[in-house]
């Protein structure tokens, strides 16, 4: 799909609200243990235009969802907010997340804290995902390399997922 510049735009403008508050103030070491370095807006917009096309009709998954920029600029892309949905291991982080996502849209309890690791973090108060390709081992981002991770919901709905790290 091809993102409009005014779609662009928003991204960038988006990302850059967020930017100094989105590592919680943790230091680069400290956020190495985790990978918690984010998606910046270039890379961001890139991934989405890999997508045939994201619609109000698509759910989203993002396992791993840190400050939530990928949600938050999927939204942007077409994204239905109602839709969105995130996990996040560090507690400090989970709040930025929620905050920036509620901006946009989407309902708190579609973000929280878990393990992705653990199956039980992908039931939420209105959906619930299960891994489609088990087994299967998806590198995740800190050298820029997204897996795309196909997680179904339990009622048959597509939906898309940004990546998993095992
Ligand atoms: C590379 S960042 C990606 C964040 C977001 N998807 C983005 O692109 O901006 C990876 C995030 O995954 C979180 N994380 C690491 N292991 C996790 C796990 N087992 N379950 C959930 N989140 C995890 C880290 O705390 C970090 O915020």
């Amino acid at each position: 799909m091809k993102l409009t510049e005014e779609q662009k735009k928003r991204i960038e403008e988006e990302y850059a609200e967020f930017e100094a508050e989105q590592y919680a103030g943790k230091t680069k070491e400290e956020r190495q243990k985790l990978g918690q370095f984010y998606t910046p807006a270039l890379l961001t917009i890139q991934m989405l235009e890999k997508f045939d096309s994201i619609t109000k009709e698509d759910t989203i998954l993002d396992p791993t969802c840190g400050a939530g920029g990928l949600l938050a600029a999927a939204i942007i892309a077409g994204a239905d907010p109602k839709k969105v949905f995130g996990v996040e291991l560090d507690a400090n982080i989970v709040p930025i997340a929620k905050k920036r996502l509620a901006k946009l849209g989407v309902p708190d309890y579609n973000i929280h804290q878990g393990n992705a690791l653990n199956r039980d973090c992908f039931v939420f108060p209105e959906s619930e995902f299960e891994e489609l390709h088990k087994g299967e081992t998806y590198k995740f981002t800190d050298e820029g390399e997204i897996g795309k991770v196909d997680f179904i919901k339990k009622d048959g709905t597509k939906s898309i997922t940004f990546g998993l790290r095992r």
